[in-house]
């Protein structure tokens, strides 16, 4: 969701006539997109705003903006260890950002929760792209205990369906294939619409359907889930409609009843394999990816053995794994009881991703050999190369003496490189 953001700051600033430039010296302006997920990611802000403070040691100072979660999370500790920072503003804010850049430099702190305003008042994406981001739902009410979204990006709310059906219809127009509909809790999306006078609530997989009647949209996914929230319309979605990929993110975190229940995440290990099993039932070709957590407070050996039996119950074709780190405000965070030492959560990060590395790679060589259908999206680094993706996101490389991006063709996978493939095009 910070990439979609960006862009559409980066829409923001064009409109008042703000290019984008690589060179951290030549800039007028640094804004600093920033996730507050795990403590690594907050601490790289204070770093990059020490990097910004350097680029600039001879020359008159530019404006300097921090956005997103850490700007609404620490906006005040910013503000008190960095004069550099002009204006300050949470991830529901920065739509503030264009009317503050062209006004004097005041030092501001905006961290109000206005979803609406935000994307009323944002303008059109203008940077046109194969397979777009689009943001349909934001914030969460599920209240993990070990995470800070509920806290940086507020309540669960979704966005109107006629705007966002507006906005993937303007992606489709320059050129969109492919549209990937975010939400920190996706799956929760809760809108309705008028149909001959009467009020129908909108779930993810009509919202999904209703997109997919876009002309020249090939391809929808959507992301992140919640396991609690996958509903039997949204899988019969899946298997009714082509234009749904087949491929499912769904983060478990844990594999242990007890983690699971430390964490309130509301399931157990049992409640999720049967969810996988019920999907897979329906749609054949359907793959699955996941986040682990490793060394949450009180997970034993025990505990972590049961991830990896997870794991082996239901090949991932990727996932994403992580150290637990603990979070300011967080129930996790505050209990500092059972806390598992840092050599033990390195050890167990290490096994979790050898083992998540394998199935991955077993996934994709199930692949070599056969034809697949491949969304051509970008250029590659080589000359005439081209990179796209297959329905289950597998990165493709080929070669072609034509630009073929935004095209779809059947690509034979002929090898394969840690993971991504090199294919050659059949038709
Ligand atoms: N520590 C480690 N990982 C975390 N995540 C969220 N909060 C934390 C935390 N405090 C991970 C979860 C989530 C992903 C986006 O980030 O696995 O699904
Ligand atoms: Fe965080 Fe996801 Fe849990 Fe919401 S459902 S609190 S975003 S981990």
């Amino acid at each position: 969701m910070n990439l979609y953001d960006s862009n559409r700051i980066l829409d923001l600033t064009k409109k008042i006539n703000y290019t984008l430039t690589e060179n951290l010296k030549e800039a007028d302006c640094y804004i600093l997109n920033t996730c507050h997920i795990r403590e690594k990611a907050t601490e790289k802000v204070y770093h990059d705003i020490g990097r910004v403070k350097k680029a600039f040691r001879n020359k008159l100072k530019p404006i300097v903006i921090v956005v997103g979660c850490v700007a609404q999370a620490e906006g005040e500790e910013i503000k008190k260890r960095n004069n550099a920072v002009d204006l300050i503003l949470g991830p529901q804010n920065f739509q503030n950002l264009a009317s503050a850049l062209q006004k004097t430099r005041t030092k501001n702190i905006y961290t109000d929760f206005l979803c609406d305003d935000k994307f009323d008042s944002l303008p059109p994406s203008s940077t046109p792209e194969v397979s777009k981001l689009i943001t349909v739902q934001e914030g969460c009410d599920k209240f993990c205990s070990f995470c800070v979204v509920p806290y940086t990006r507020g309540s669960e709310y979704s966005r109107k369906v006629e705007n966002i059906f507006q906005e993937a219809q303007h992606l489709v127009s320059q050129g969109a294939k492919e549209l990937t509909l975010l939400g920190q809790n996706v799956s929760s999306f809760k809108s309705n619409i008028f149909e001959k006078g009467e009020k129908v609530d909108v779930g993810l997989a009509s919202l999904c359907n209703i997109i997919s009647k876009l002309d020249g949209l090939e391809r929808i996914r959507y992301l992140t889930s919640h396991p609690k929230d996958i509903d039997d319309l949204l899988i019969n979605e899946h298997f009714e409609n082509e234009k749904m990929m087949p491929f499912l993110h769904l983060p478990i975190q844990s594999g242990s009843d007890k983690i699971l229940k430390k964490m309130n995440r509301n399931h157990t290990q049992k409640d999720y394999v049967e969810l996988i099993k019920k999907i897979r039932n329906k749609i054949r070709n359907i793959a699955f990816s996941s986040d682990f957590i490793v060394g949450y407070p009180g997970e034993s050996e025990k505990n972590f053995e049961e991830t990896l039996e997870l794991i082996e119950k239901v090949n991932f074709a990727s996932s994403y794994s992580f150290k637990y780190s603990p979070r300011p405000g967080t129930q996790s965070s505050i209990k500092h009881i059972d806390i598992v030492d840092e050599k033990t959560s390195t050890l167990r990060l290490k096994k979790i991703q050898s083992v998540l590395n394998t199935q991955q790679k077993e996934f994709n060589e199930s692949f070599l050999s056969k034809n697949v259908k491949v969304l051509f999206t970008t250029f590659g680094k080589k000359k005439d190369q081209y990179v796209g993706r297959t329905p289950h996101l597998q990165p493709v490389h080929v070669t072609s003496n034509e630009n073929i991006i935004g095209r779809t063709f059947d690509v034979k996978l002929e090898n394969l490189t840690s993971f991504s493939f090199h294919g050659k095009i059949l038709n």
